[in-house]
């Protein structure tokens, strides 16, 4: 078979696991051809390709990023676009795609497979926050860099005695925040499922200090003041209609500084989150679900994902995994809660 695959939307570390896995099991199982396309969707719209082979992907499993180029190219905000992605796949005789990608990438791949395009997708994201699957690779990556910086941030905080705000990733789902917060021992977490309330979470910073500590409040860059909108860094929008996030540790560091009268500064951990190698449990993941992704091409599989589910991967369609984002629920925070102050 020609099996083509790409990456889209935000990059994340275990892409570049999940092309060795499906090009290593489709050649060595299978004797496919593997074809990436370059940059998401974008490399599809322009029939720009790469070969890849064994030796194209040796090396490549510790490594952060994709090898393919990533972009958040949108087919259907283009005229003529869903056509011109099939007209190439149709041209390059590619029998099946494996895109790799987040709601908006899958989002694309679940409206071609509608449209009778061969189609098996793989869950990318290091948000965790797609419902159908229990992890997605990356996200622990993520964790372990924020929580690294909380480490080193709780002994120059309480060496100045001041509150440092660490922003994370995370536009509608605080899992990132959540888990290290828990992780780091943060006095407060916030995340974009719940507007807080400002006078709340100055009062843990102060209790905080009042312990002999200094505070560390980890923000969600998708959290909201309890009444307020989102804060931006711009008012930009990409082509799926996201706005850039950014601003809410800043901000959020000024009130908290003002309530307690000591100094306040805000880290935001930004792409440092995402760059880099993954850790040994995204490498794997990154592969179980590439070994899935060629499992479920020769299985005749359209229009699904392979998904972690307890242990095991399993196949969920298409349309079910982008239904909805999962987020942070209710009970999980009320864990982290519990250290709060
Ligand atoms: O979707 C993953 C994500 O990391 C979000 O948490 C964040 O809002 C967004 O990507 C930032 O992406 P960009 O690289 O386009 O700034």
């Amino acid at each position: 078979m020609r099996i083509g695959i790409l990456t889209g939307g935000g990059d994340c570390p275990g892409l570049n696991a999940v092309i060795r896995a499906v090009v290593r099991k489709g050649i060595a199982e299978h004797g496919d051809e593997v074809i990436g396309f370059r940059d998401g969707w974008r490399g599809v719209l322009d029939g720009e390709t790469v070969p890849l082979d064994v030796a194209a992907v040796r090396g490549l499993l510790p490594r952060g990023g994709t090898v393919l180029g990533t972009s958040r190219t949108n087919p259907y905000a283009l005229d003529g676009g869903p056509e011109r992605v099939l007209d190439t796949l149709d041209r390059l005789g590619i029998d099946a795609l494996v895109p790799v990608g987040g709601e908006d990438t899958l989002g694309v791949a679940s409206r071609l497979a509608a449209a009778g395009l061969r189609c098996v997708g793989v869950p990318k994201t290091i948000d965790n926050d797609l419902d159908a699957t229990d992890y997605t690779f990356g996200f622990d990556t993520a964790v372990g860099v924020a929580t690294e910086a909380i480490d080193r941030l709780h002994t120059t905080g309480d060496s100045h005695h001041r509150t440092l705000v660490v922003e994370v990733m995370g536009r509608h789902a605080g899992w990132i925040a959540l888990h290290a917060g828990m992780a780091g021992g943060a006095t407060v977490v916030l995340v974009p499922e719940r507007p807080f309330d400002v006078d709340a979470v100055a009062a843990h910073c102060q209790h905080r200090f009042d312990s002999g500590f200094s505070p560390i409040v980890v923000v969600s860059e998708g959290a909201t003041p309890l009444g307020a909108p989102l804060t931006t860094a711009t008012g930009q929008r990409d082509a799926f209609g996201h706005v850039r996030l950014g601003g809410i540790g800043e901000a959020l560091a000024r009130v908290i500084e003002e309530r307690t009268g000591r100094e306040s500064r805000a880290v935001v951990l930004g792409h440092i989150q995402r760059g880099g190698t993954p850790t040994p449990f995204d490498r794997v993941l990154a592969t179980r679900f590439g070994l899935a992704a060629v499992d479920a091409v020769h299985d005749g599989a359209t229009g699904v994902m392979v998904a972690l589910r307890g242990t095991d991967i399993v196949r969920v369609p298409l349309t079910v995994a982008i239904a909805q984002l999962k987020l942070v629920p209710v009970e999980r925070y009320a864990e982290a809660e519990v250290f709060f102050g």
